[in-house]
């Protein structure tokens, strides 16, 4: 992929001199969703999947950006006096956001650079393809400028920019995984405080499959917004009650005394599951500590009805590839992973079953849906490096 990026980095700008090649994963998770933005906890990892991007320094403050996944657009050219978000700059609005939040934490960029990115993530399937090229980005900026920031200040860099210069509110769950990735292991995050532990996948016998339902999602345009502020009025109901921070100090019998300071049955759903979730997040990582995947899977199905029946936030070609899954025999757990409202499951299933999943799933999910889903076996990878 070195050399393909290279070779394109070349075509797009006359030559490669000076010019470095980097990657930065996507993630899936596995369990803990829609917990982020409450306190909770989540267990996501990053893949081997990602975006590539070369970069070089210019002589000028110009920004030149070429995707060689929207090739027709063409390379987009902007300057470093202007880094604000606009309509017309599309998928640069990610970078050109990162580029703005280093300088809004006084890290100034004294030049421009020449960028392309080419991401293996299908565009919009809900593996994060923002949120890789955002910590994409700051990996870059950090290599060219010399800026001293960690891995995790590059997360927290890219969650301010989505926030902040894309307007999309989400928590800090993607950048997170994307930035702290580990091979062969999931991040056990507690978003209260970001205190982690990396917590060993070995599946034996066993592979993490995903299925995109091929539905596009834009995180701006969905649902997530309104259920980030049910949950807060629904938090703010129960402070008038209880001494909480956040969602995630609840566990289920504390959520059961108190659920009636919510006013309305919509909030009590989004808080419940929230609550619920969270609290099968940490049993389930206990589980996997104990050998036990049985019990992982059968939470994972679990946080699929919740997030179906109480957050609402599943749709018809989510619970279909889900719940055909369910069927196979050697699916230890399937559910949704990411915002929802389209994007993809995750599912583990034995070596044996994987190729009668992606059939029989397939088939179904063409039946009722009218189109086709894609499959991906996927490993878990590390985070953000510089390839040359
Ligand atoms: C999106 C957001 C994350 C998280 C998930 C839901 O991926 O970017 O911060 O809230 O949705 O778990």
């Amino acid at each position: 992929m070195k050399d393909i990026v290279l070779k394109k980095f070349e075509e797009v700008y006359g030559d490669s001199r000076e010019a470095k090649v980097f990657f930065a994963p996507g993630r899936v998770n596995l369990i803990g969703e829609h917990t982020d933005y409450n306190g909770g906890h989540v267990f996501p990892c990053a893949l081997t999947i990602g975006t590539y991007g070369v970069a070089r320094k210019r002589n000028d403050r110009m920004l030149r950006f070429f995707s060689m996944n929207f090739e027709h657009l063409g390379v987009i050219e902007s300057s470093l006096d202007d880094l604000v978000p606009s309509d017309n700059a599309g998928w640069t609005n990610y970078p050109k956001g990162v580029m703005w939040a280093f300088e809004e934490r006084g890290m100034k960029l004294s030049c421009g650079l020449d960028i392309l990115l080419n991401g293996t993530i299908p565009n919009g399937s809900g593996l994060s393809s923002s949120a890789s090229v955002e910590v994409l980005t700051g990996a870059i900026l950090r290599e060219f400028f010399d800026f001293d920031v960690t891995n995790q200040d590059l997360a927290l860099i890219g969650q301010y920019s989505e926030n902040n210069f894309n307007k999309v509110n989400c928590g800090i769950m993607d950048q997170f995984a994307i930035a702290m990735g580990k091979k062969n292991h999931a991040i056990f995050l507690d978003t209260a405080d970001l205190s982690f532990e990396y917590a060993p996948i070995a599946l034996e016998g066993a592979k993490i499959v995903i299925a995109s339902s091929n539905k596009k999602r834009g995180l701006g345009d969905s649902k997530y917004n309104e259920r980030r502020s049910e949950c807060e009025t629904a938090l703010a109901e129960l402070q008038k009650e209880i001494n909480i921070e956040s969602l995630g100090d609840l566990d289920e019998s504390a959520f059961e005394q108190h659920q009636s300071a919510i006013q309305s049955d919509v909030r009590r759903k989004r808080a419940k599951h929230a609550v619920y979730e969270n609290q099968r997040t940490i049993r389930a990582v206990e589980a996997l500590k104990n050998g036990n995947i049985t019990e992982f899977g059968q939470l994972m199905n679990a946080s699929h009805v919740s997030l179906r029946d109480d957050y609402e936030v599943t749709g018809i070609e989510l619970d279909t590839l889900v719940e055909e899954a369910w069927k196979i025999p050697g699916v230890i757990g399937s559910r949704m992973t990411g915002a929802g409202f389209g994007g993809c499951t995750v599912s583990i299933v034995k070596d044996e079953a994987i190729d009668s999943f992606i059939e029989k799933v397939g088939q179904a999910y063409q039946q009722k849906i009218g189109y086709a889903a894609d499959f991906y076996v996927v490993e878990i990878g590390d985070g953000p490096v510089v390839l040359s």
